[in-house]
């Protein structure tokens, strides 16, 4: 059972920025460590990276294979690739599983950008760059649809609860991350009428109230991901952001997770693998370009590692 003084004692052993909110701009690097390069001299590079800077996050998780090379006394029990996932109706979420997350995060541009330099100056000659994306935070937390992103995240300290390994678990205080790239069709979103587009959310788009009863279809996106199994919420704690330019725009979805399942089991309900057979609606519109699983060690497991 997670007591209040559980959750406070996980929250306090968890990367800094993990839940302060708002923050107005992100960038967010998906990294490859090439076999050549050595464990020490990567963890000299990762303590130059992770230089504290002010006004800014500097949050960092690594895929299963990474994870096993800095040969960390314990692995969580759940870490894994991203697998590619298919549907039943045609949809597919594709694998792009590389090695170092860098969650780059804070209010000012200017200092997210300096950052990101800093960053890339550590790590330019160790590991290579598959995914060097900005976000941004949209007027009113909206995505680029128009619709009100993250209303039903966990508050206060349900927030810890669905986001970090409980205590006692291996990696406990560290979270499961899902990052995913979704490119928006918004030409053909937009065609749609508000209703329509209500429909395919399950939330009104102008107040952000949830539909209910019979106003909200089986295939909305919210009757897809507000699941509860065996009377537990699967609740998950998103910091996803907008991200993007004139041709290439949409979400960078990011999840924490105190238990992978919880994240599986959504993602499976979205591509109607589930005996309803329902798929999510927001898939017509929206097209999963990335996928990869991370973990997020707590700091002093970070600490760790990056020192031993
Ligand atoms: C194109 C990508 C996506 C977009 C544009 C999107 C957008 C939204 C919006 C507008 C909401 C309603 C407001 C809110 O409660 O936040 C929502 C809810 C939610 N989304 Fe997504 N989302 C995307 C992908 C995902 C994925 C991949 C997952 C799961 C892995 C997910 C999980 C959730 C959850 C758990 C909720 C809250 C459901 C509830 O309890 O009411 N979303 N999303």
């Amino acid at each position: 059972m997670d007591s209040t003084e559980n959750l406070t004692a996980l929250l306090a052993m968890a990367q800094p920025g993990l839940y302060d909110d708002p923050f107005r701009s992100a960038h967010y690097l998906e990294m490859l460590w090439p076999h050549a390069v050595s464990r020490v001299t990567l963890q000299k590079a990762l303590r130059k990276a992770l230089q504290p800077r002010e006004g800014v996050y500097i949050g960092i998780a690594f895929g299963a294979a990474a994870w096993q090379r800095f040969q960390p006394s314990f692995t969580p029990v759940q870490l894994q690739p991203f697998p590619r996932l298919e549907g039943k109706n045609g949809y597919a979420m594709p694998s792009t599983q590389s090695d170092i997350w860098f969650w780059i995060h804070g209010n000012d541009q200017g200092d997210v950008m300096d950052a990101v330099l800093q960053v890339h100056a550590a790590v330019r000659d160790v590991l290579i760059a598959q995914l060097d994306l900005n976000g941004f935070k949209n007027r009113e937390e909206r995505d680029l649809t128009g619709f009100v992103d993250g209303t039903a995240n966990p508050k206060e300290l349900q927030r810890v609860a669905a986001a970090q390994i409980p205590l006692g678990e291996a990696g406990a205080g560290g979270s499961y991350v899902l990052t995913q790239k979704w490119s928006h069709h918004l030409h053909t979103f937009n065609k749609l009428s508000e209703y329509e587009q209500e429909q395919v959310i399950g939330r009104t788009k102008h107040d952000n109230i949830e539909l209910e009863g019979d106003d909200m279809p089986p295939t909305s996106h919210v009757s897809r991901t507000d699941v509860t199994v065996d009377g537990v919420g699967q609740k998950i704690w998103r910091r996803s952001t907008p991200y993007g330019n004139a041709e290439d725009h949409g979400l960078y979805f990011i999840a924490f997770a105190c238990n992978l399942k919880r994240i599986r089991i959504q993602l499976d309900r979205m591509l109607g693998n589930t005996d309803d057979g329902y798929s999510d609606h927001l898939m017509r519109y929206s097209t999963a370009e990335t996928g990869a699983y991370w973990f997020m060690p707590a700091e002093a497991d970070l600490e760790a590692i990056l020192t031993r």
